[in-house]
């Protein structure tokens, strides 16, 4: 029946994606992958099973650790079941044939730990979890230009303003990424950025996106305009 050391284990390698481990886990270990690994609110997330036991007979995934306490989010019964066609769907989750769990739009409330119950021909049962962590998107970041209008050959700056800490910083210019030139410097951790002199080329809608590796905004365009006099 279960094997709770060998539970264990299979938490400690998805925890901590240990290599190393008491039971050395045989070929044909059922294992669950997050994919993508980071996943903010509103991106998709699927539960990746990899090999599923050739003799399962029935599967069911539970939200939360204990399945007795806990609520069903899908199951699969013996493929001669017309109830269990795969793929299954139900609200923003959808269940495959082999045995992935994928949950669209995610939100903060479908963080928590997931447990998949597997039984065999033999009705010998198997439960492995994966802990899914729903993050927060980044904020739109706001860009300030200290003045809009300036004259050729005087001095502009703009400051990407963003409330999240450490994030990466991408400058566009027109809607594109921006051609950096010798008049044009960062500062303060590319959070800054000054066109000293300005010319009439450096006229146009500048825009900063902020990312954190899983999810990324862009600021509301600023128009600078660049005149001769
Ligand atoms: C199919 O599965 C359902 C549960 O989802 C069960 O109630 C039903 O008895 C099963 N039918 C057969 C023919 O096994
Ligand atoms: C995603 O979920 C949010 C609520 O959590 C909803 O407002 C939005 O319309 C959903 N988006 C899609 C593409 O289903």
């Amino acid at each position: 029946m279960e094997r709770p050391s060998l539970l264990l284990c299979k938490g400690l390698l998805l925890a901590a994606s240990l290599l190393a481990c008491g039971n050395a886990p045989t070929a044909a270990e059922l294992t669950i992958e997050l994919v993508p690994p980071m996943v903010a609110e509103g991106g998709n997330s699927v539960l990746f099973v990899h090999k599923m036991p050739l003799n399962t007979q029935a599967f069911y995934w539970y939200k939360q650790k204990d399945p007795t306490k806990s609520y069903e989010v899908a199951r699969y019964l013996t493929p001669t079941n017309a109830s269990s066609k795969m793929p299954q769907h139900s609200g923003r989750k959808t269940v495959f044939y082999s045995g992935s769990l994928l949950i669209k739009n995610v939100t903060q409330a479908d963080s928590g730990l997931y447990t998949l119950l597997t039984f065999n021909t033999e009705m010998e049962s198997e439960l492995t979890h994966v802990h899914l962590d729903v993050q927060k998107p980044v904020a739109q970041p706001t860009l300030q230009a200290d003045h809009t209008t300036v004259t050729e050959d005087s001095s502009v700056a703009l400051t990407c303003l963003s409330g999240d800490p450490g994030l990466s910083i991408r400058w566009l210019f027109n809607h594109q990424s921006l051609y950096f030139n010798d008049r044009m410097t960062l500062s303060q951790k590319n959070s800054r950025l000054s066109i000293n002199p300005a010319r009439r080329e450096d006229a146009g809608e500048y825009q900063c996106e902020v990312s954190n590796g899983y999810s990324s905004k862009q600021s509301v365009p600023v128009q600078v305009s660049v005149t001769s006099e």
